[in-house]
């Protein structure tokens, strides 16, 4: 039959091509569109290509930099030729000395395979920020020290004159401890927590801000600074004063004039400081603001600093510097409420989603010195009423003193809330219409959309999206309410795929595994959390720690770009040879480990129905991944001594984990779901006992009545393994399963994000224990990546990084009659939707250009495929039928429309 149609059919597209738009798109440097500020000395070039035009593909690019925006031949800083490539990202800087605080301008010009002589166009430009240290003359300025000690929220100020025309103007600006900038009493910037979280005892990161329209001739420019992650409460001991004992700010104002001159202003002995409104802020706890204390002279540049108080030089000068390399941390969606009373008399506003960031409230209130407090709680118990135990020490809440002036809009500064309800106290009436709550994170470009035919399924994309939302601020935490919020290490691993499909991660993560090399003990140890606040004995749990192999590898086959792989090398191997140090005869049974964190475990556990998973067959699972990872990633960087010596090293690993853990007929010592799920996953099973193991595990789910046991180390890769091996029927009940524990059962609840516990609130209705329940953690939402991959049905391939060839294999299933969703992948975005009926099945694609898709559908002799009428000749039965009954097929760049019609 297949042959037949072989026979008949030629093997490629003929195609009809309509008039025809093909444009450059998404100019980037450093990935980022125009950035101000880039510290690189060799910057990375990026596009992508659009166009409706079938199989497109790049055939040769050449880009010019040039210092001046004439591309005359005196400007130009680099040509790079044209190079015959199809190479779209990652394209290094190769040309003259960057210069620092310099726009530079870049045109690309690309030929395609459609037409190679006449190359498309575009162009854009950046500006370079500090690129030495020698360009600081700042110096860190700070408040005497009996304020430091009082703990206070310094205003720092100064006034300066321009005389002259401005050509261009930027603020370099960092603090230690969260700062906000104003000129003339306008914000600068639109970036929140600012200069964010990095590991400060090795750098801190600035911002650069194009100020030119906020100057006139007469300026004040005052900087607030709060404790932030620098000094304030952070971790649950309400420890302070982690990275030192004084917040500090340091800035440089850059002016060019149109006569060509220029100036530099300073923070330096000349700055004064005072007290203003701002009379506590801490993360954790909230702030309160005294609207009493706003001086409304602060911005009167005739108005004298007689009052203020000199500033003082802070000594602890010696700290790296650096241009902020992830987005910043803006506002986002807001949220109106509903109120709500209740039999206590309170009143609480319900804004619908549980988010983070604050209630922004307009005052509506002419009296002086009334207080407003509004608290903030993820949930209400279950008579009602407003729950904050589980908060533990973090009081979340913000106190707003009036001054009399109606109308002000007031947020926090230097404090987010982790909240879906406000109880609001103080306010005589309630009016809703006065709050909106407002999200923050960091400004991801959304990358991801998933939509399938059931409602609670979409629900759970929700809530992974918004528990991504509520924990993606600057770095990425475990939760963001209680006292806590810190850069669990393991979370971020498991969550990282799922992550990468809903938001562009690739600049948060590379900044935050730059941090983890900073973190990383000389002996390799991985701390538990990154940056590093919880001491020195933290370290070194397995699937915590081997973040740092797991993220950059999956980074890697997310983006395609290398340069991950070589700017974490060092580190991954430091991990694996910690590991190596840590173990007799390749077995790694040493040191703490959180284990598969949060398993099931029945509360009157007489059956031992208890899901237990030993540690160190855990440990050695990973111990195993992370070697793999490290000869992969060897292999990619070329690095020949290694690829032998890992070689050797991960069939001696997984030689001792068979001897130990793994019996002759395929069971393990532990018997749960996480064991196998991990030994499968990470290629530990002999071929001979794969099928065994499979049987175990699905045998193992039956036991549970379908339901998942497995805690954060197993759920990410559950399901994955159950569809590698062909059960897809048991996976998708389990991601349909609604009773406890499971996926569903928390939308069940009316969950708006993921739980940190399967059963955060009990079929009862009452909350699990109160010091370790979080109703926004990511972890469990490890699943988005498996829905991506197996219901949309888009899978990458190892051998093709960067998503240039991928898999269309969607999901055929009574379960679902729809689902639709896109991934923006490094050559743009890729479309799918699909519907199924008993008649018709019908999926339309979109491959973008530079990219081939690897299509892979059901087959059965009965089925007749066809194609959108553009494409002229078409055969799907190109390749074989595997052993599933499935067919595949590639196809190019452009839009499909593909129908089986099951006759
Ligand atoms: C955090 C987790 C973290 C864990 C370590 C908890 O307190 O909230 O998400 O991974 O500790 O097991």
């Amino acid at each position: 039959m297949i042959n037949k149609f072989c026979f008949l059919l030629v093997f490629t597209l003929l195609i009809v091509q309509n008039i025809s738009s093909t444009e450059l798109k998404e100019l980037k440097v450093n990935y980022k569109i125009s950035p101000i500020g880039l510290d690189a000395h060799l910057p990375t070039f990026s596009w992508i290509i659009k166009s409706d035009l079938y199989d497109v593909e790049q055939f040769a690019y050449r880009i010019y930099v040039s210092d001046h925006i004439n591309f005359d031949k005196t400007n130009i800083v680099w040509n790079s030729n044209k190079i015959l490539s199809n190479n779209t990202y990652g394209i290094k800087y190769d040309g003259l000395k960057l210069k620092s605080n310099q726009k530079y301008y870049w045109k690309l010009e690309v030929w395609l395979n459609h037409d190679n002589q006449k190359p498309i166009r575009n162009e854009s430009n950046w500006v370079t920020g500090f690129l030495s240290s020698n360009d600081w003359h700042s110096k860190w300025i700070t408040q005497s020290e009996t304020d430091n000690k009082q703990r206070k929220i310094p205003y720092f100020r100064k006034r300066f004159q321009i005389l002259k025309k401005i050509k261009n103007a930027r603020l370099y600006i960092s603090s230690k401890g969260m700062y906000e900038c104003k000129i003339n009493n306008k914000r600068t910037g639109d970036g929140y927590f600012t200069p964010g979280w990095t590991s400060y005892d090795n750098r801190i990161q600035y911002q650069v801000y194009d100020v030119k329209k906020d100057l006139i001739k007469n300026n004040v420019i005052s900087i607030s600074v709060g404790h932030g992650w620098y000094r304030g409460n952070l971790v649950w001991k309400d420890k302070q004063d982690h990275y030192g004992s004084r917040q500090s700010i340091i800035a440089q104002l850059m002016i060019d004039y149109e006569d060509g001159t220029s100036d530099i202003m300073t923070t330096d002995k000349s700055w004064k400081y005072g007290l203003g409104p701002i009379a506590f802020s801490e993360i954790y706890h909230g702030e309160v603001y005294d609207a009493r204390l706003e001086d409304k002279k602060w911005f009167d540049y005739s108005c004298s600093s007689a009052g203020l108080k000199n500033v003082i030089i802070d000594k602890e000068t010696d700290f790296l510097l650096k241009g902020t390399e992830n987005e910043l941390v803006r506002k986002q969606e807001e949220f109106k409420p509903k109120l709500i009373k209740t039999s206590a008399g309170e009143n609480i506003l319900d804004f619908g989603q549980n988010l983070v960031g604050w209630v922004e409230f307009t005052t509506n209130n002419t009296k002086s010195n009334d207080t407003i407090v509004i608290k903030h709680a993820e949930i209400l118990d279950k008579h009602g009423n407003f729950y904050t135990e589980n908060l533990r020490s973090a009081k979340q809440t913000n106190t707003y003193i009036t001054n009399g002036n109606p109308d002000k809009v007031y947020h926090p500064h230097f404090t987010f809330q982790g909240f879906r309800y406000a109880l609001i106290e103080g306010l005589e009436k309630v009016d809703p219409n006065q709050f909106t709550a407002v999200a923050l994170y960091s400004d991801m470009v959304e990358t991801g959309s998933f939509e399938t035919s059931n409602e609670l399924v979409n629900q759970l994309q929700k809530n992974i999206v918004w528990s991504q939302k509520g924990n993606f601020i600057d770095i990425p935490t475990d939760c963001p309410q209680r006292d806590e919020r810190l850069g669990w290490t393991g979370d971020a691993q498991v969550f990282f795929n799922t992550a990468s499909f809903n938001m562009d991660v690739r600049l948060f993560f590379k900044k935050w595994l730059k941090d983890l090399n900073f973190e990383q003990k000389k002996d390799g140890a991985v701390p538990y959390i990154i940056p590093n606040v919880l001491g020195s004995d933290a370290y070194a749990s397995a699937g915590w720690a081997d973040a740092a192999t797991i993220i950059p590898w999956n980074h890697y086959l997310k983006y395609g770009d290398k340069q991950i792989l070589t700017q974490q090398y060092q580190s991954m191997k430091n991990w694996v040879n910690y590991i190596v140090n840590h173990s007799d005869d390749y077995l790694w049974q040493d040191g703490f480990h959180f284990g598969d964190w949060l398993f099931y475990r029945p509360e009157d556990d007489n059956d031992g129905m208890s899901a237990v998973t030993d540690k160190y067959l855990i440990a050695q699972c990973f111990f195993a991944r992370s070697t793999q990872i490290l000869l992969e990633s060897a292999k990619v960087l070329e690095i020949k001594e290694d690829i032998t010596y890992y070689k050797s090293l991960l069939e001696n690993v997984k030689n001792a984990f068979h001897e130990e853990y793994l019996t002759s007929n395929g069971m393990l010592v532990s018997n749960t779901q996480t064991a196998y799920v991990l030994a499968l996953q990470f290629d530990l099973i002999p071929e001979k006992l794969i099928d065994n193991v499979v049987n175990r595990l699905t045998k193992n789910i039956k036991k549970y009545n379908t339901h998942l046991t497995t805690g954060f180390l197993g759920t990410p890769y559950l399901n994955s393994v159950l569809s590698k091996y062909g059960k897809d029927d048991i996976a998708i009940d389990l991601l349909l399963q609604e009773s406890y524990p499971s996926w569903l059962y928390p939308v069940k609840k009316g969950a708006t994000t993921i739980w940190e516990r399967w059963d955060g609130i009990k079929p009862d209705g009452s909350t699990q224990t109160p010091n370790m329940n979080s109703y926004n953690h990511y972890a469990y939402g490890a699943i988005g990546e498996w829905m991506y991959a197996n219901i949309l049905g888009l899978k990458t391939k190892k051998e093709h990084p960067g998503y240039s060839e991928f898999i269309i294999n969607p999901l055929v299933s009574k379960a679902f009659s729809m689902a639709k969703g896109s991934y923006k992948s490094p050559n743009g975005i890729i479309d799918i939707e699909w519907y199924n009926s008993s008649k018709l099945y019908d999926l339309k694609i979109e491959v973008p250009v530079n990219s081939k898709a690897e299509i892979v559908l059901p087959y059965k002799s009965s089925y007749f495929f066809s194609i959108n009428k553009e494409i002229k000749q078409f055969n799907p039965y190109e390749n074989k039928i595997n052993q599933q009954k499935q067919i595949s097929f590639r196809l190019g760049s452009g839009r499909y429309n593909i129908k089986i019609n099951k006759l």
